[in-house]
C-alpha cells in the first residue's frame, strides 16, 4: 500500500474553522500549525491558558497572519466542556472541523470531576459530550468533519461494561486501551447515525502510530530513558505523527467511517493512509450499547 496524501498539495482553506482539543503540544499543536498554514481559523481548546498562549505565540511566529483563538477546555470536567461549547457558539455560526485530539495515557488512578476514571473521561466521554453539544453547528456547516484520535492500543482494548470507570479494579493500560477502543466505536457509530440522517457531516478516526510527544509523561522514567535510544527507530516526530489526523481532516477522498494511520512497520511510523482497525472496533451492538450508556453518563441526548 502507498500513501496518496501530500499535505503540500492541499489548497488554502480560508473561511473554514477548526477546533483542536489539546492543541498546545504534541500532535494537537502540529495539527493546529498545519491548519493555520492552510489559512483555517484554529480554535485551540486547551486546559492550561499559559501553555496555550505560548503555543499560539509559536504558531504566530511562524505564520504572522494565522487566525488563532483560545477557548479554555478542561476535559476532566463536564461543566468545562459545556461552557466551552456555549462560548464557541456565541462566537461562531459554523464549525468545519472538530478534532478530538487531547488525551492522557496510563496516569495513576484518578477520577474526573464527574466521577469517571480519568482516561475514559478525558479521552472518550468528554469528547463524546463535546461532539454532541456541537453537532447542530457541524450539521449546519456543509461537508464538516469530526476526527477522533484513537491508538494502536485499541487492539488490546475491551469494553468492559461492568468496569467501564474502574468501578471494580484499575489497570492503567487496560483503561487506556478501553478508552481508545471507545473512541473508535464512537467514531463509527456517529458516522452511522449521520449517514442515516442524510447529513453531509462525516465522522472519521485516526491514529498516529508511535510519536515522540509528551504522552509518555506517566511512563516509568527508567524504562523510558533506557529503551528510548532503541525505541526511536520505531517512532516518528510529532510533525509526522500528525499526518494521519491531517489526512483525515483535509484529504478529498475521505469517506465517513474511514480510519487513518501510518503505514510503515507495524503501523508505528511512516506516511499516512487508510488502515483497518481490529474487528472489535466495528462491532455495532457494542457501539450502540456504549452510545446509550455514554448518553446516560454525561447526561446528554444526541439530536442528529
Ligand atoms: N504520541 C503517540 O505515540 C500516540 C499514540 C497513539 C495515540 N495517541 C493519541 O494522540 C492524542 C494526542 O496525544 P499526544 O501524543 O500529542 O500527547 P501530548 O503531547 O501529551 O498532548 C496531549 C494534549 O492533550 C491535552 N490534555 C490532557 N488532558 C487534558 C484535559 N483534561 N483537558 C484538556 N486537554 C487535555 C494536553 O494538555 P496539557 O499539555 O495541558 O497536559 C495536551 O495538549 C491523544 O489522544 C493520544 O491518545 C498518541
Amino acid at each position: 500500500m502507498e500513501s496518496t496524501f501530500d499535505l503540500n498539495k492541499i489548497p488554502a482553506q480560508n473561511g473554514r474553522i477548526a477546533i483542536v482539543t489539546g492543541a498546545n503540544t504534541g500532535l494537537g499543536f502540529e495539527t493546529a500549525l498545519q491548519f493555520a498554514k492552510k489559512e483555517i481559523t484554529v480554535v485551540m481548546a486547551c486546559r492550561n491558558t499559559k501553555k496555550a498562549e505560548e503555543a499560539k505565540g509559536r504558531i504566530l511566529a511562524e505564520i504572522p497572519a494565522a487566525k488563532i483563538e483560545l477557548i479554555p477546555l478542561d476535559l476532566m470536567d463536564l461543566a468545562s466542556v459545556r461552557l466551552f461549547a456555549e462560548t464557541y457558539k456565541k462566537q461562531h455560526q459554523q464549525l468545519d472541523l472538530l478534532i478530538n485530539n487531547a488525551g492522557i495515557m496510563i496516569p495513576p488512578f484518578q477520577k474526573t470531576k464527574d466521577g469517571f476514571e480519568s482516561q475514559m473521561g478525558v479521552n472518550y466521554l468528554s469528547h463524546f459530550l463535546l461532539t454532541g453539544l456541537l453537532i447542530d453547528l457541524l450539521n449546519a456547516t456543509p461537508n464538516s468533519r469530526v476526527v477522533t484520535l484513537s491508538s494502536k492500543a485499541h487492539e488490546t482494548g475491551v469494553i468492559d461494561f461492568e468496569n467501564l470507570n474502574a468501578e471494580k479494579s484499575y489497570s492503567k493500560m487496560t483503561a487506556y486501551g478501553q478508552s481508545k477502543l471507545a473512541c473508535l466505536l464512537f467514531a463509527q457509530e456517529l458516522n452511522r447515525k449521520l449517514k442515516t440522517a442524510n447529513k453531509t457531516t462525516v465522522s472519521v478516526a485516526c491514529h498516529p502510530g508511535v510519536s515522540t510527544t509528551d504522552l509518555g509523561r506517566h511512563m516509568n522514567k527508567v524504562f523510558y530513558y533506557v529503551f528510548m535510544p532503541v525505541f526511536q527507530f520505531f517512532t516518528h516526530k510529532p510533525a509526522k505523527g500528525a499526518l494521519p489526523t491531517l489526512m483525515a481532516a483535509l484529504d478529498d477522498d475521505v469517506q465517513g467511517g474511514d480510519y487513518f494511520g501510518p503505514i510503515g512497520f507495524k503501523e508505528m511510523k511512516g506516511p499516512p493512509a487508510k488502515v483497518k482497525a481490529k474487528p472489535r472496533a466495528y462491532d455495532e451492538a457494542i457501539a450502540s450499547k456504549l452510545w446509550s450508556i455514554s448518553e446516560e453518563l454525561v447526561g446528554f441526548e444526541y439530536d442528529i
